[in-house]
C-alpha cells in the first residue's frame, strides 16, 4: 500500500541520514564470501567480558520472563560506592547513546543552538536536529577540541554542548586543567554534557577527576558506557552522572524499561573485576603503540590518540582504503563520514589482529 501523502514524517528529519554504524562481521560474511574476518571498526573491546560477566547473565536467565526494575538498584549502589557519589545522581541508559537522545528529547526545542566539535560522535549533531535544534560545530584544531571557540559560540540561544573526551573519532583528549576552566566557564544556564566513553582507557594523570566536578556544576552531565572496556556492547547499558533535576525530566520521557536485566546483572558483575578492566586498558595502551610504530615505518601519522582506537591519515581517499581493507577482510571505518576524507578509524584489536590489519593495509597501499 502506498502511504498516503498526509502522512509525512516531521521536516526536521527530512534530510537526516540513517546513521551507518560499523559494518557488522556478520554482513561481510554474507556480502563477501569470506570467512575469515577481522572488525576492528566499532571500538569494540577484543578481549570480549570478564568471565564473571558470562557467569552473573546465565544466572540472570532464570529471570528472562520478569521484567527488570527500571531504576537497576543493586547497580546504582555498586556504582555509587565505586565513584563515591550519590545514588539519585546516577541514570542508566539502553547505551550512553539512548541517554544522548533522551537528554535532547528533553530539552532541545526548535531553534534551540547545540554547540559541538567537527568533528565528533555523529550521534550529538542527529539528537539535535531531530528536536528541532540547530548543531553550531567548532573545527577541532589537530583533532583536539577547541574550548575557546566553543566557549565564544554560546549565544543566548545555546542550550547544550557537548564534550567528546577522549574524542570520537580522533581518539585526542583535552589538557585537563583547559578542561577545568571549560567547565568553570560554560553559563549555568547551558547543559554540558560530557561524553567519557573512552574515559577508562585514558592514563590516569591526564584524565580530570570530572565526577568531582558535579557537586559544584549541576549543569554538567557525565556519560560513560559499559560498551567499552567492560566489553558489554551487545547489552546496551550506559550510565549517566547528573544532577537529580535533570534525571527527573530525562524519566518523564524515557521508556520505563530501558535497561534489561541480563545488562543489568551483566554490568554488576563487570564492576566487580577490575583486574579485567586494567589488564585491556594495558594491552590497548600495548596494542596502540604497537600500532602507531607499524604506520609510521609505512609513512603514515596519527592523531594523538588516548582511546582505544586510531585515526590514521593515509594521505588518499580513506573509502578506497576502507574498501581494500574489507576485501582482505578487515573491517574498519572511512574517516570520510566523518569529515575527513584522507583518513580511516581501526580499532586497537588483539595483537594478532593489529597484524593482520598492518600486513593487509601494507597490501592496499602498495595496490594503490
Ligand atoms: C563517543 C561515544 N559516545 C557514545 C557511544 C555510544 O555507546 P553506547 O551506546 O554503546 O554506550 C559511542 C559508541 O561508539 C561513542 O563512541
Amino acid at each position: 500500500m502506498i502511504i498516503d501523502d498526509k502522512v509525512q514524517a516531521r521536516k526536521e528529519i527530512e534530510n537526516l541520514k540513517v546513521y551507518v554504524p560499523g559494518k557488522p562481521i556478520e554482513e561481510v560474511q554474507r556480502e563477501l564470501g569470506l570467512t575469515q574476518i577481522t572488525k576492528l571498526a566499532s571500538n569494540e573491546n577484543p578481549y570480549g567480558c570478564s568471565p564473571q560477566v558470562i557467569k552473573a547473565i546465565a544466572e540472570e536467565m532464570k529471570n528472562n520472563a520478569l521484567y527488570p526494575e527500571a531504576t537497576a538498584p543493586a547497580l546504582s549502589e555498586k556504582l555509587s560506592k565505586r565513584l563515591n557519589i550519590e545514588k539519585d545522581h546516577i541514570f542508566f541508559g539502553n547505551g550512553s547513546a539512548e541517554i544522548i537522545s533522551l537528554l535532547t528529547r528533553a530539552y532541545i526545542r526548535p531553534g534551540d543552538e547545540a554547540i559541538m566539535a567537527d568533528s565528533t560522535f555523529p550521534r550529538y549533531q542527529s539528537n539535535v536536529l531531530i528536536g528541532g535544534g540547530l548543531p553550531i560545530r567548532v573545527p577541532l584544531i589537530d583533532g583536539v577540541h577547541d574550548l575557546d571557540k566553543m566557549l565564544a559560540a554560546i549565544t543566548e540561544k545555546t542550550r547544550m554542548i557537548f564534550i567528546c573526551n577522549p574524542n570520537n573519532p580522533t581518539g585526542t583528549i583535552v589538557e585537563k586543567d583547559r578542561l577545568r576552566t571549560f567547565v568553570e566557564n560554560v553559563p549555568a544556564s547551558v547543559l554540558l554534557v560530557m561524553d567519557e566513553a573512552y574515559y577508562e582507557f585514558m592514563n590516569k594523570d591526564d584524565a580530570l577527576d570530572t565526577v568531582s566536578l558535579l557537586a559544584q556544576y549541576p549543569n554538567l552531565v557525565l556519560l560513560r558506557t559499559f560498551s567499552k572496556i567492560y566489553g558489554l556492547a551487545a547489552l546496551r547499558i550506559g550510565y549517566g552522572l547528573m544532577h537529580p533535576s535533570i534525571q527527573t525530566e530525562l524519566n518523564k520521557v524515557k521508556e520505563a524499561f530501558n535497561t534489561n536485566r541480563l545488562a543489568q546483572a551483566a554490568a554488576l558483575a563487570a564492576l566487580d573485576d577490575n583486574r579485567f578492566v586494567e589488564d585491556c586498558a594495558q594491552k590497548n595502551a600495548t596494542g596502540r603503540s604497537y600500532l602507531i610504530t607499524e604506520l609510521e615505518k609505512m609513512g603514515l601519522s596519527c592523531f594523538a590518540s588516548h582511546a582505544n582506537f586510531l585515526m590514521v591519515k593515509v594521505g588518499r581517499s580513506g573509502n578506497e582504503v576502507f574498501q581494500g581493507l574489507l576485501r582482505q577482510g578487515v573491517i574498519v571505518r572511512s574517516g570520510a563520514a566523518f569529515g575527513y576524507p584522507e583518513t580511516i578509524r581501526v580499532t586497537v584489536g588483539a595483537q594478532d589482529e593489529n597484524e593482520i590489519f598492518i600486513k593487509a593495509l601494507g597490501q592496499v597501499l602498495n595496490q594503490a
